[in-house]
């Protein structure tokens, strides 16, 4: 017979971010609550993040940087748990932190410290951690239990928390059970994809791209963001990077996250300088240049060379006509370029889409139907952008439902 550990009264699937804090939360507010994870370690992604220093929170999180198809539903969790919050715990546990690029904050000595923090708060909370736990089955009875079937046994309790994350990076365990529970229960699923993931092209732009693999510039790139009356431009100016495959660099990142297939990217390579005045400054004021020089004096030597190539003549500035200049300075303000597809799951940061919004309370993340499931996460159809905003918005809705239960 199957062992049943009941007395609980929530249990936390997955020991991620979103886990770690729902649990700590719950067990501090007296809730005796148990982690079931499938990993032998706890925070296996937060380890790697932010290069190994964890980009733990931005100062500036606010609804308008997540991605959702309801861009309003993150506003309230993240209200009460604030990035200063994060940075209070921290602190607390006298970990070490600085601040990289404006508002995103990363540990001084390793990501470890973060995960340490928070098996740390889970413990002051009581919370019992169950690793290398296989689930086969979740299911809720007739008296509104939750029970929870693994290879080393059944959990049983009122409140389930489902924080597996998202489907990206599988080699560290992320599976789509998130999703398939929240289908089992009657909660739909906005369509999932890769984000923040380098773009692939198709074989003749890799030609092309294929000498430039390795060279990298700041380029800007506007986004639309949202749909109908909630639609908006969202420009990112950031590292682009050739790569062997396509583009990648935080920019790129950036734009995969709105990106759609059969959509171009526009690339601005020149962001925040008029072109077509500026070259004509420079054929003023060397005529006697040629195409390279000139636009080596705005871009990388080889893209320099790869665009006058494509786009200007042979010879003397002073003998270019000013609407090649003009043409030239066009293309390199708006360069449109068609990804075959994105590297998907495998490098992708993050997973667009997931649990819908509209099945959830946006105060403690409650399926609107169902008593005692939640939804937090990266689970949930609420993906931040680059720079920290993931992991706040995992702290504040795990912050959330651990109040809830
Ligand atoms: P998370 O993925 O952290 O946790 C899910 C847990 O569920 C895992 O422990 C997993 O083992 C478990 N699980 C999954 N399926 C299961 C199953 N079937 N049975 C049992 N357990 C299961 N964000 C940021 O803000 N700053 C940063 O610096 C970075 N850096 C970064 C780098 C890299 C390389 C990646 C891949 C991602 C980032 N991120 C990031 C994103 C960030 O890691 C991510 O948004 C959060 O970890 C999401 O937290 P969750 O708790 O929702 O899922």
């Amino acid at each position: 017979m199957t062992a049943q550990a009941a007395g609980f009264d929530a249990i936390v699937l997955g020991a991620g971010a979103a886990g770690l804090m729902a649990a700590a939360t719950a067990g501090q507010g007296g809730a005796r609550v148990v982690v079931v994870d499938h990993a032998q370690h706890a925070g296996r992604k937060i380890l790697i993040s932010g290069g190994g220093r964890c980009n733990f929170t931005n100062m500036d999180a606010g609804a308008g940087q997540f991605i959702s198809a309801n861009p309003h539903f993150a506003k309230s969790a993240l209200a009460r748990f604030t990035p200063a919050d994060f940075v209070a715990l921290v602190q607390r546990h006298r970990i070490p932190w600085h601040e990289k690029a404006a508002g995103q904050l990363f540990c001084d000595r390793s990501a470890r410290d973060i995960v340490d923090m928070l098996l740390r708060e889970c413990a002051s909370g009581q919370v019992t951690l169950r690793l290398s736990h296989r689930i086969i089955d979740v299911a809720r009875d007739a008296a509104g239990q939750y029970r929870v079937e693994t290879d080393h046994g059944v959990f049983l309790a009122p409140s389930l928390i489902v924080a597996t994350g998202g489907l990206s990076i599988p080699r560290l365990g992320a599976t789509g059970i998130a999703h398939d529970l929240a289908r089992r229960f009657g909660l739909r699923v906005v369509a999932p994809a890769p984000a923040l993931v380098p773009l692939v092209f198709g074989a003749q732009d890799r030609e092309w791209m294929e000498p430039l693999a390795g060279l990298s510039a700041t380029v800007g790139i506007t986004c639309q963001a949202g749909a109908g009356r909630q639609a908006r431009q969202v420009t990112f100016r950031d590292g682009m990077v050739f790569t062997h495959r396509g583009l990648s660099g935080p920019v790129i990142l950036q734009a995969s996250s709105y990106w759609q297939p059969g959509q171009p990217v526009e690339i601005d390579l020149l962001p925040g300088v008029d072109a077509a005045a500026r070259l004509l400054e420079i054929k003023r004021d060397r005529p006697r240049a040629g195409g390279v020089a000139m636009l080596s004096m705005l871009l990388p030597q080889r893209l320099a060379q790869f665009f006058a190539a494509a786009h200007l003549p042979e010879g003397q500035l002073a003998g270019m006509p000013d609407a090649v200049l003009a043409n030239v300075a066009r293309v390199l303000s708006a360069w449109r370029l068609n990804p075959h597809g994105t590297e998907g799951y495998v490098k992708a940061e993050v997973t667009r889409g997931g649990v819908d919004t509209d099945c959830l309370s946006s105060r403690d993340m409650e399926a609107r139907d169902v008593p005692g499931l939640f939804m937090v996460g990266e689970a949930v159809d609420v993906t931040g952008w680059l720079g920290g905003y993931n992991f706040q918005w995992a702290w504040a809705s795990g912050y959330a439902a651990g109040q809830a239960v």
